[in-house]
């Protein structure tokens, strides 16, 4: 009897440890809408100290939140999570629908740590995501960079995109060169577009120039736009240092230094003939060149990269951009930026060494122009800047890989069967210039 009893407080003990553990690792079910979708991690100004995120529900949550704690191979890291709440913006989308997009920043990181976030409401939650801090020191570090994706984006761009991901998993961030989307107003065609990043959009950061079709009005809306569409700035966390009381620029002139390396994304498109309304044109345009100077001026970085949708030469079937040139190319060759990454051409072109709008020695002061296309449509090469450019491809999805080291920049472009198809290197001088050579293979 005495045995019995033994036993049935023996098994007893062992169902209170199975239920107690059942319940420690299962979360109540919750209702589907309020699960956070297109979790997307966004850039800082500190990105040593400080990441940003967004992510949007289809019903509005009480209590929008996000968590964020150092972790390790052990699970229960979140045990020690901080709790930052999260700002929301309602939207209307282009089929009437309401949606509500969040955004929430975790401050107070220490740099080159691992860390995993998840957001949620509190009770509804995204699964844990792990991310790593910026270094506060010129350390070596890759990213993703990547022209226009646009068009067939989930069916056609996602193997290009994550044909990137696989192939640096590394990266610290992806800059996309604008033209994400054909219809910037169309939130189905945002949705391919998170969806063709799939879990990678919320473990690799997001940089994004913004594009002319980011930029689109519904078709008969009788107006012309002055800023990418709302969805751009609800789908986006970015460094908030763009020219100073310009709203219109929030989210899409900013910069970041980044482990030795000075940023700058510009909102171009108000420096070509592409529609704009013609007050917010002339704000972008006045605004974007005294802050770009100021940025070239006092950089206390080796290396300069600036982002930006349309490229200073043509090499598509699009509009030349002579405003553009007018406007940046003096700044760019006074203060030796490295390396200008564009998008829009839909073509591949890769400069020789340029200053002053003419091909210059490979150890000469001069910056290297790279315009690429990721998504599926193509133009055919326009060879009327044929002189200025190194290497072309057309009709071909691409990627480009950047491996940053102290001394070296070195680019490599892949078609997006991996192949390897172009590469180059920027070796850094004494005196702030660079030596460009190229690559027989990555
Ligand atoms: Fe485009
Ligand atoms: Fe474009």
């Amino acid at each position: 009897m005495q045995f019995i009893v033994k036993k049935n407080v023996q098994a007893f003990g062992f169902m209170l440890i199975a239920l107690t553990t059942i319940l420690a690792w299962s979360a109540p079910s919750v209702a589907p809408e309020r699960v956070p979708q297109r979790v997307l991690l966004g850039m800082t100004s500190d990105p040593a100290h400080s990441q940003a995120v967004t992510w949007r529900t289809t019903v509005a949550v009480a209590a929008p939140q996000a968590q964020i704690a150092p972790c390790s191979g052990n699970p229960v890291f979140g045990n020690t999570a901080t709790t930052v709440k999260a700002t929301s913006g309602e939207y209307t989308t282009s089929s009437g629908a309401k949606v509500v997009h969040y955004e929430a920043v975790f401050s107070g990181l220490e740099p080159g740590k691992q860390y995993g976030y998840r957001v949620g409401d509190g009770t509804a939650w995204s699964e844990w995501f792990q991310i790593r801090t910026a270094s506060d020191k010129a350390e070596p570090f890759r990213f993703i960079y990547v022209g226009d994706a646009q068009a067939n984006v989930k069916s056609l761009w996602s193997r290009t995109i994550r044909n990137a991901f696989m192939s640096a998993p590394d990266a610290s961030f992806v800059l996309h060169a604008g033209d994400l989307i054909n219809e910037g107003f169309d939130d189905a065609l945002w949705g391919e577009w998170c969806d063709g990043l799939g879990f990678f959009g919320a473990m690799m950061a997001n940089m994004p120039a913004v594009g002319n079709h980011d930029m689109n009005l519904p078709e008969g809306s009788g107006a012309l736009p002055s800023a990418a569409n709302p969805l751009w700035k609800a789908h986006f966390a970015l460094p908030q240092n763009g020219p100073a009381d310009t709203p219109l620029l929030e989210d899409e002139a900013y910069w970041v230094d980044y482990q030795g390396v000075r940023f700058i994304c510009l909102e171009a498109n108000a420096y070509t003939p592409e529609d704009y309304d013609p007050e917010a044109r002339k704000i972008a345009q006045a605004k974007q060149i005294p802050w770009v100077k100021s940025l070239l001026e006092n950089n206390p970085n080796r290396w300069t990269v600036i982002l930006q949708h349309e490229p200073m030469y043509q090499v598509g079937k699009n509009a030349d951009n002579p405003e553009l040139r007018e406007a940046f190319l003096a700044l760019y060759d006074k203060y030796h930026v490295d390396l200008v990454l564009q998008g829009h051409d839909h073509v591949y072109a890769r400069s020789h060494k340029l200053a002053g709008g003419k091909v210059v020695g490979d150890a000469a002061p001069g910056t290297v122009y790279v315009v690429s296309v990721s998504g599926p449509k193509m133009y055919p090469f326009n060879p009327v800047y044929a002189d200025l450019m190194k290497k072309t491809i057309a009709d071909t999805q691409l990627f480009q890989i950047v491996a940053v080291t102290g001394d070296h920049i070195r680019l490599n472009t892949y078609a997006t069967g991996n192949e390897w198809v172009d590469g180059f290197e920027l070796k850094k001088n004494k005196d702030g210039g660079s030596v460009l050579s190229e690559l027989s293979k990555p």
